[in-house]
Order: C-alpha cells, then structure tokens, then sequence
C-alpha cells in the first residue's frame, strides 16, 4: 500500500512517514520545505532503514498536486501540510487561510478524480478553544477558535465532512493533535524548524545547548497547581504510531471520525523543565515572563475514543519525551558542526 504524506519532512510528517515505512508501507513525501529542511527525507530513510520517495511540491499549486497521483498509485493520504504557527497567523492571516484551506480543497478534489478514499487529517487541539470543562472530549470542538491558525483546523475538518457527505466511500479521521515532544529513538529525525521556534520543547533544548541563555515562562499566575500552563504532552513516535492504526481504521470503514491524540494527563511548564532536568542532568535556567497572548491555562485530552476505535494509546512518557528531544538536539548539533 502507498500512501502519500503531505508535508512529510515537518515535524509530525517526517516521524509518520518514518513510522508508515518501519509498518511496510511505500511512502511518498510531498513537502515544498517552507518550514523544513532538503535533508530530512534522506534521514527518514536513515532513521526508517528503507528509502523514501519524495517530491517537492507546493500543495495550493494544483497541477503540482495532481501530477504526484498521475504518476503514481497512492491507496492513502496523510494530510499534515500547512501552516502551524498560531501566533503568526494573528498577523498573516489571510497567507494561513490560502495556504491551508486551498491546499486542502486541492487535494480533495484530485483524491475524489483519482479515487483515493483513505484520508487521515492532521488537526489540532486548538480547535477546542479556552476549555470549559477538562478532560475534552472529541464533542467539545468550539468556534470560534482563538486564532486564525486554529480557525483553518476546524475549518478543513468542515470541509472533509462536507467531502465525506458528498462521496460516501470517503473514510477520514481528524487527529486532534495535543501537544507533541520528543523525537525518532535514533535521534536522527526531530523537531527542526526554519528560524526561531515557537513550542515550549526547541526552547528548552535551545537552553540546554548554551544557544539561548534561559528559558521565559510566559505567565505564572494561572490557575493551576504551579501557576504555569498545563499541557498533554505526546511522544511524537506514539503520536506517528496512532496515524498507522487511524489508517487502518480508515481501511475497515467510511465516514469520518474526530480523534484525540493525547496521553490524557496534563504537565506544567514547570514539571517538563524539572522532568527534563532531572532525566538529562541539564540545568534550564528560566525567568518568569508574562503570559503569552492567546494561550490557555490547561488542556489535556480524554483518550478514550483513541483506544475504542484503534486499539491506540500512547506507551511513552514524558520522561522518554524529555530524553529523545536532548538526544536528537545534541546529535543534530553535531551534525551541522
Ligand atoms: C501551540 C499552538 C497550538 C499548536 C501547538 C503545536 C499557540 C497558542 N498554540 O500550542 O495551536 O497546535 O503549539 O504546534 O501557539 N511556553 C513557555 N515558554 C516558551 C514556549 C512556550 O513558557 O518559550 C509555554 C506556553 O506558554 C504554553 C506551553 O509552554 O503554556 C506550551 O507551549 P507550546 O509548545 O507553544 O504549545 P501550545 O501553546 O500549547
């Protein structure tokens, strides 16, 4: 089986590719590395042990997008390309708006031409807005969403159960991702924007690598046990693994389903900078900042539905979590040394 990963040399994208080529599946990558680097797709194939096919593609160009499923048989698409950075979206709007909804009408209608049923939708918490009520459950997506970032999400899923309502061999599942830490055990893949990161892990192995003096903690005054934000953080392999059975999933049935994919327990920033601390023997020094404009003070996801539907449910923890994100980030020190 093959399966298409639209921006596959990003962060998430690159760690489902690798996961799909360990599970026996070819794998194309589609990326236009906007928010990646060339290299990545040869370090799939390093950290998979088994080469990925990879085109570089923008996906709001059509034509682009339609020669890929010209040339190829494709049984399967996951969907992670797009825009990610929340804050940014607040000042670029309407460039999140083209580049992830036209993207995504894009590859409907050339999946609908060609016949590709599988999809498998890389959305996000976001769409939950400020929770009301914790854990949350896959019903509880709201609108309006804090941001337009998080606006695209909830809007692309609207359009797939549209695309699903109209063409009922479609098969779907909208990940809804918490938030993914960590890195490939072979620390040969990880999370490696373009430019200054934006999440709370990069900064701290920024820290931790002499590259940034100290970590700020944006708010600590929330209520929550310590002040600080509390997040589901998510290893990215259990993450990458829960995209293999959402696709398989996707094989037994039509439809669409909304998904989360969390631990379903909440960590401070504090905790991860202590958990990290204690398991790397590195010292993060951080200073209180003010609070981050458009964060919300806790998060964390009710994991049931996961587990009813797949059989998933995430294995690692946010120790393993802290210690594959420094491994990655020394050794890709190393590397571009
Ligand atoms: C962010 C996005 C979310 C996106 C997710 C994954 C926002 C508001 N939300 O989630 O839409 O799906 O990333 O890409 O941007 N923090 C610090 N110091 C830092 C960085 C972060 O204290 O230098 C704190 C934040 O205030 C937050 C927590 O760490 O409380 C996690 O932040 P981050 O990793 O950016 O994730 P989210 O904001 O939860």
């Amino acid at each position: 089986m093959t399966v298409l990963v639209t921006g596959g040399a990003g962060y998430v994208g690159s760690h489902v590719a690798a996961e799909l080529l360990s599970s026996g599946y070819d794998v194309i990558i589609a990326d236009n590395f906007s928010n990646s680097s060339r290299g990545v797709p040869t370090d799939i194939g390093l950290a998979a042990g088994k080469n990925v096919e990879c085109r570089e593609a923008d996906m709001t160009d059509f034509a682009a997008l339609e020669k890929i499923f010209a040339d190829k048989s494709i049984d399967g698409v996951v969907h992670c390309a797009g825009f990610k950075a929340a804050g940014e979206s607040v000042i670029k709007p309407t460039e999140y708006y083209r580049n992830n909804i036209v993207s995504t009408l894009n590859l409907l209608d050339v999946m609908r031409a060609r016949g590709v049923s599988r999809l498998i939708f890389s959305s996000s918490a976001t769409v939950y807005g400020d929770p009301k009520t914790l854990p949350l459950t896959e019903a509880m997506a709201a609108w309006p969403c804090a941001n337009p970032y998080g606006t695209t999400k909830l809007v692309i899923e609207k359009l797939i159960e549209d695309a699903a309502a109209a063409d009922r061999s479609l098969s779907a599942v909208l990940l809804r991702y918490f938030n993914p830490v960590g890195s490939h055990r072979s620390g040969i893949i990880g999370e490696a924007p373009n430019g200054v990161p934006n999440n709370l892990m990069p900064h701290i192995t920024r820290v931790a690598l002499g590259r940034a003096e100290y970590l700020s903690v944006y708010g600590n005054d929330y209520d929550t046990r310590d002040g600080t934000c509390v997040r589901d953080y998510i290893h990215v392999a259990d993450l990458a693994r829960g995209h293999v059975a959402a696709l398989r999933y996707c094989a037994e049935r039509a439809g669409v389903e909304a998904v989360n994919l969390g631990r379903g327990s909440g960590y401070s920033v504090l905790e991860l900078i202590s958990a990290f601390e204690r398991v790397n023997g590195v010292k993060i020094p951080y200073v209180a900042a003010g609070r981050r404009a458009g964060d919300v003070a806790a998060m964390y996801a009710d994991v049931e539905k996961a587990r009813r539907l797949f059989g998933w449910r995430a294995e690692l923890s946010v120790d393993d979590m802290c210690r594959d994100a420094w491994n990655y980030a020394k050794l890709s020190a190393t590397r571009r040394t």
